[in-house]
């Protein structure tokens, strides 16, 4: 028997599976935009940024050039905008690159894209949550409600009990703080991330209720979200000293930016997940390049500067944390804005979790009616006009590994997942520019030669910054997906029959 895994799905067929889609069109350009901007501004500006420019043990930090760092990575991701934004405009159906690379490239790079989309948006999400998680952890250890340690983080963490009451991770700064007393701290290993888990289970509920109400929750936290950056900058700005804190610019050169630039990469992933809703936008090609291009370069503006007025209000040891934000704020005497913004952060990240996870659900979905993977994940609620099963089984997954994995796993497999998926789809609007030059498109990439190479080699350069032990996941993540295809999607696909 002769194998076809390249068999190809054409553009008059995603054009009829879009228009009998039986999901409900009720989304604009504002919700698209509202949701772009929701699902990028979160963990990666208010948690990563303090890690990327002081650098850990592990990585080195980027310094003040962190602002260089944003540059890199915001371009690196207009490119792939504009190449979303095209094949949005020409294959509106709710599969994103999936779909795009199902029509560009043929079943078996769609599946392997499908796949690794899994690591953008679901194991983005885990990431996204444990963040989450550590923020909301914060916060009630500042109001003296303090959780129990076996509770508060992944699984197997060795926890301990600080004298103010707080249980924290046994982390190297825990360790050397306290070093001479440590031993006699009372310790356990955690079990659970409970707000992590629970979290998640919430996001999952909202999604099932209905696509409409999650803009509008989704609308709503981003106003909030936004006046919070622009509350930091309206504090932060009149502490900027660039004469002492910018010195030096780029402690590490051009490594420690680079390394920076591949960690809050993070900071943008999921701009993309708008281009899931298509078939519940109204008018989604004309809607869905605007959303996306205009979210992205609103975001890119607000990263460069927080990143510059960050760095130029305190020198980097105050930033060698997961809430960077907040502590400079405390270290320049504004507590109540800081305590302001740990609030707003903590009400307001949840938006990263809605639209990924909606995102994920979409491409599952998409699969699902092609055959890939099993035929319940595509089947829509009647009362909630949403895909049921397929919103509870990804709210299951996402919520048991926020409970139970490392951060930092989770967040570098994304930006490799996601990295990959850049490139796939910058090649695919090449591929398809020499193959359909005559197809119909609302929206062009300019200068898509040039576009394009520049979106590959940038994503490529910042893969090639990730550490090895992330490119050994990515492989064996991806190694495992091609078996499931070849043992189950290709004999059950739609394009088999
Ligand atoms: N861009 C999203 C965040 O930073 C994933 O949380």
């Amino acid at each position: 028997m002769a194998y076809n895994f390249f068999r190809k799905k054409t553009l008059e067929q995603l054009q009829t599976e879009s228009e009998s889609s039986s999901l409900k069109r009720s989304l604009g350009v504002f919700d698209l935009t509202m949701m772009g901007i929701g699902a990028i501004i979160g963990t990666g500006i208010f948690v990563l940024t303090g890690e990327a420019a002081a650098g850990t043990e592990h990585a080195l930090g980027a310094g003040p050039a962190l602002t260089v760092s944003f540059v890199i990575t915001g371009l690196a991701c207009l490119f792939a905008a504009l190449c979303y934004a095209e094949f949005a405009s020409m294959i509106p159906i709710s599969g994103s690159a999936y779909s795009y690379s199902y029509h560009s490239f043929g079943e078996l790079i769609a599946w392997i894209i499908g796949w690794d989309l899994v690591l953008e948006y679901a194991v983005g999400n885990v990431a996204v949550a444990i963040g989450w998680s550590g923020y909301f952890k914060n916060l009630l250890d500042g109001l003296g409600w303090h959780l129990p340690g076996w509770m508060s983080a992944s699984t197997g963490t060795e926890m301990v009990l600080l004298p103010n009451g707080a249980w924290s991770a046994l982390t190297p700064a825990i360790e050397s703080k306290y070093a001479d007393i440590i031993t006699t701290f009372p310790h356990t290993t955690a079990l659970i991330n409970l707000p992590a888990f629970v979290i998640t289970l919430l996001i999952t509920a909202l999604l099932y209720i209905g696509i409409k109400e999650s803009a509008r929750v989704n609308a709503t936290l981003v106003i909030v979200k936004l006046v919070l950056v622009g509350l930091f900058l309206w504090y932060g700005i009149p502490h900027f000293d660039p004469g002492t804190n910018w010195e030096p610019f780029a402690p590490n050169g051009w490594k420690g930016i680079m390394t920076g630039a591949a960690l809050v990469f993070f900071a943008y992933v999921g701009f993309d997940a708008v281009s899931t809703t298509s078939e519940e936008a109204k008018n989604p090609q004309r809607d869905l390049p605007r959303a996306m291009i205009i979210a992205l370069v609103v975001c890119t503006i607000l990263y460069i500067v927080v990143a510059a007025v960050l760095t130029g209000m305190v020198p980097l040891n105050i930033l060698a944390n997961e809430k960077p934000v907040a502590d400079a704020l405390i270290a320049v005497g504004e507590d109540q804005v800081a305590l302001l913004i740990a609030i707003g952060v903590t009400l307001t990240m949840p938006t990263v979790l809605l639209v990924m996870q909606l995102g994920q659900i979409r491409i599952l979905y998409a699969m699902s009616k092609d055959g890939l993977v099993g035929s319940k994940l595509h089947k829509v609620s009647r009362k909630f006009s949403t895909p049921s099963y397929a919103t509870l089984l990804v709210g299951l997954f996402v919520a048991i590994l926020a409970g139970t994995i490392d951060i930092g796993v989770a967040a570098e497999l994304t930006n490799i997942g996601t990295l990959f998926a850049f490139i796939i789809v910058a090649i695919g609007i090449w591929i398809l520019r020499v193959k359909s030059p005559e197809a119909p498109r609302k929206f062009k990439t300019p200068y898509f030669k040039v576009v394009c190479s520049l979106c590959v080699i940038v994503c490529l350069g910042l893969m090639v910054a990730l550490p090895l032990v992330t490119w050994i996941r990515f492989f064996l993540w991806m190694f495992l997906g091609v078996l499931i295809y070849l043992a189950y999607g290709y004999k059950k696909s739609r394009l088999n029959n």
